[in-house]
Formats: C-alpha cells, structure tokens, sequence
C-alpha cells in the first residue's frame, strides 16, 4: 500500500456533513492526508474549526476565490477528490459541467477517475428521475458513485437516501486508492446472499446470509480490474457501479443463472448460503393453522450447485465456502476435494453471519492454508482474491 494518499473531502449542504469530522479522523488514522473544501450551503451544519482541526490543514472555500488558483493546485494535489455528502443539486451541477463555485469547479478539473461521490438526500429527490438520470451520467461518465443507505432520514421519513456511514466510506476510498490491475481482464462471477424455497405464498424456507461478504468480494473485484457478474439471492448490498447484477430466489434460479454465465466465467466464487432443501410441495394457499396436531414439511434436496460446476470447470478457476458451526477445517478440505474446488474458505457461523467482520482460513487444493485474523469483510476479501490472482499468475508463469 502507497504510504500517504491525498484525499480531498468536498462537503455540500446535506445534514450528514456533521459526520465528516469523524470521516476525516477514520481516513487519517488509515494514514491518509486529508484537505477540506467546503460549500456556502455546508457552512452552518459543520463546524469549519472542527474540519480544520481534525484534518490538520485550512479548509477552502468561496471566500478564498478563485483568483487565488485553488482549484487547479488542489486538484492538482489530490488522488482522490471524495464529495460527501454529495447533495442532488452538486450531483445535477457535477452531471452537466456546471461550475458555479471552488467545489464544483475543482469537480471539473479532476479527472473523473478521480472523483468519488457519496450521495444523500431525502428519498423523493433521490427517486426524482433527474437524479436517477444525473447519476447514470455520472457513472457512465467512470465516476464513482456509491449507494445511499435507507432508514430515518434528517425530514423524518423513513427510506432511501441516507449517506452510507463514515466507516463504510473510509473503506471504500482506502481501497479505492489501494486499486490494482491484478484482475484486468478476468470474469469473475460471485454468487452470493441466501436462497429462498417458498412453502406458500407467504412462507419460505431461507437462512441468515447477509450477502455482506458476497458484496465484498464483488467491490474488490472491481477494484482489481476484474469484469464483475453477481448472481445475488435476495440481500441488501451495496455495490460500485459497473458489477452486473442478477437478482434471483431459490436455489435452482441460482443454478440456472450460475450455469449460463459460468461458461464464460475465468474465476467464480461461490459465496452464497444455498438452501441444501426445498419443500417437495408448494401450496398456492396460504397453510392454514392445524389445531389438532403437527404437521410435516418434506423436503427434497437442491442441486449442488458448487459440486456441478466442479465437474464442468476446465481450467476455470473455482472457489467454495465452508461455513461451519462446530466442524474444522477437514470437513472444508474435504467439501474442497468433492466439489472440485481449487480453493474453500473456511468460516464458522459465530464469527460470520449477518456480521461486518469475518474470520477466515483460506484452503488450496495444492495444500495451501492461511488462517486471517479477525477482518472487515472487505479486507478478508481483498486478501483472497490476492491468493486467486497469485496463483492464476503462478499458473500461466
Ligand atoms: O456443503 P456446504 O453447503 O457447506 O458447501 C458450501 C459451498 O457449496 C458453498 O460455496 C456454497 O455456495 C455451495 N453450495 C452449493 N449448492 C448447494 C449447497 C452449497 O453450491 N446446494
């Protein structure tokens, strides 16, 4: 990793511009130098004595015009010019070339694949079809754009449009700026989340996945140059821009979708929680309560999907998870050898599921084992798609 990065923050007029302060001394803490410039519209949610003094250096603003050529040294200066939050009316302004202050104009005289965005904004303006339009510009465009998160928002409704946190930004811009080319060129195809088998109309039979480490690898992926297919059961992600995306339910969807985009795949990993059952009837009414008794589900295996792109995998190269509850890491490298994987993570259920975090001990068929500290997921994820690479590299060497 690069000793300092340079990472200017731009703020505009979004409530979330409280939360800087605190992105600013995460971003720091991971060693990275950081200068501020600010909006007119920001000026009164966050304290600019609070900004200078956390990131060390004098904040920009309008005040210091333009005559000065801010613009052009600090664009100049920054790897990554990181505006957050970023309102609807920057991101309009951004999308069209506007540049009517210091942060729109800096926006302009950056390269684009230096510009990161993390938007918020109340959910009507970010469901507004401009927005959704100027965002796709902007994407189209190479800039990043990261997702919103959902929950309360500052008018105190409840929806999409929220900044994702500090904690989530911080990472993404660190490893954002620790890109590599390692994946270039490569097909990675990701399954991820949990299945779903429907019993009714209103019941499923479904697991605890989250999709988060899913969504990790697909983030590091992309940042390692790879061309990203995600083939997701129903999970809340949050994914760059660019990561083609198939949304399915249950396990034989999954299988269907893997199948297709396997054959063109040069690495997958098989992340997801796949239900190993699915009842054997689907009742097309809702089951009603039996007062007098219990009654019995039968369930029907699913496919293994892992284990039939095993047999199909050429020279592609596959990977599994193990995710356990009380076995080791033999009943991995077991799963290891009778899927056909050429590698399998193995995680434990207390330390994984539904958690940020994970805790990992990444198996090679050719005997390799390297057991991870506790990690975000993003950080497990970036190291094992490290160990894919070095040994499709040792591969072709
Ligand atoms: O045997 P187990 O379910 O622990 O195997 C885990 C691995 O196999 C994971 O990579 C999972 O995605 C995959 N799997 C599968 N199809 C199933 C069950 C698991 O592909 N029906």
């Amino acid at each position: 990793m690069k000793g300092t990065y340079r990472i200017l923050i731009g703020i505009t007029g979004g409530i979330a511009a409280y939360k800087v302060p605190h992105l600013i001394r995460l971003l720091k803490k991971k060693g990275a130098e950081v200068k501020v410039v600010i909006t007119k519209g920001a000026r009164g949610l966050v304290g600019e004595e609070t900004l200078r003094t956390v990131s060390g250096n004098p904040v920009y603003s309008d005040d210091l015009s333009l005559y000065d050529m801010d613009h052009i040294r600090l664009s100049e200066w920054a790897d990554l010019f990181l505006i957050c939050p970023s309102t609807a009316n920057t991101i309009a302004k951004i999308a069209h070339g506007i540049a009517d202050n210091l942060l729109s104009t800096l926006a302009l005289s950056i390269p684009e694949t230096k510009l990161m965005l993390s938007p918020a904004m109340n959910t009507v303006m970010w469901e507004n079809q401009a927005t959704r339009n100027n965002i796709q510009t902007l994407k189209d465009r190479g800039i990043s754009v990261l997702p919103v998160g959902s929950g309360e928002l500052a008018c105190g409704v409840c929806g999409e449009g929220r900044m994702i946190e500090p904690e989530q930004i911080a990472e993404v811009a660190i490893s954002f700026l620790g890109k590599s080319d390692i994946l270039k060129g490569k097909k990675v195809l990701i399954s991820s989340g949990p299945t779903e088998e429907p019993l009714d109309p209103v019941r499923v039979i479904t697991n605890r996945s989250s999709g988060k480490m899913g969504a990790a690898l697909a983030r590091q992926a992309m940042l390692m140059g790879a061309d990203v297919t995600f083939v997701s059961g129903r999970a809340c992600h949050s994914l760059p821009s660019g990561v083609k995306v198939i949304d399915v339910v249950t396990a034989e969807q999954m299988q269907t979708a893997l199948c297709e985009h396997f054959k063109t795949a040069d690495i997958c990993v098989m992340a997801a929680a796949v239900s190993d059952y699915r009842p054997v009837n689907y009742f097309s009414d809702k089951i009603q309560r039996n007062e007098n008794g219990n009654i019995t589900i039968e369930l029907t295996p699913n496919p293994d999907i892992l284990a039939g792109l095993g047999k199909v995998k050429g020279n592609r190269f596959l990977v599994g998870f193990s995710l356990e509850s009380s076995a080791g890491v033999q009943r991995a490298i077991a799963k290891m050898e009778k899927k056909g994987c050429d590698m399998i993570i193995y995680n434990r259920a207390e330390t994984s599921l539904g958690l940020s975090t994970n805790r990992v001990t990444i198996l090679g068929k050719d005997g390799f084992c390297e057991e991870l500290p506790v990690l975000s997921k993003d950080e497990t994820a970036r190291i094992i798609l490290q160990r894919i690479a070095e040994r499709l590299i040792g591969a072709h060497a």
